[in-house]
């Protein structure tokens, strides 16, 4: 099984332009408690290098693109996210890196809790014991 998990939300434009509309547990499968978006990134600077203890999150670039890379201890599998109507469902313990910013990227994130530093696993070798341990 595909450890990327893609959403493809519905385009509800026209004439006038774009609009995708995200609800919750019916286009986002989780009560969502936080968004927040990632823009301006810096060339050649990658993010995340990190995974969640408990965490479910929707990625979109709503502008722009970038490559995610998922990685759940065994397989590491990469996707181009490069469209506002394609999204990542990222959930259980799983390492996440973000590459190739564009200079127009806007990554948009919707999580199911609130920031919690507590929820990191910042350490590559930490985040394999812990899966490792099941
Ligand atoms: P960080 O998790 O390092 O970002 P990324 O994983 O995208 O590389 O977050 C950068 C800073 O922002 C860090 O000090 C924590 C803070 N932060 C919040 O306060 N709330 C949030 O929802 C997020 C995602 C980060």
């Amino acid at each position: 099984m595909s450890l990327i998990k893609v959403l493809n939300f519905k385009p509800l434009g026209d004439e006038r332009g774009d609009l995708v509309a995200l609800e919750e547990l019916v286009d986002i499968p989780f009560v969502m408690k936080r968004v927040y978006y990632v823009f301006r990134t810096e060339r050649g600077v990658s993010r995340g290098f990190h995974a969640h203890r408990n965490l479910k999150q929707v990625a979109v670039c709503v502008t722009g693109s970038c490559e995610f890379v998922l990685d759940d201890g065994e397989n590491r599998e990469t996707i181009t996210l490069d469209s506002s109507t394609k999204g990542i469902l990222i959930e259980g313990i799983v390492w996440r890196e973000m590459h190739n910013f564009s200079d127009d990227c806007v990554l948009m994130v919707i999580a199911s809790e609130h920031y919690d530093e507590a929820d990191y696993i910042r350490s590559y070798d930490d985040f394999l014991e812990i899966v490792n341990a099941g």
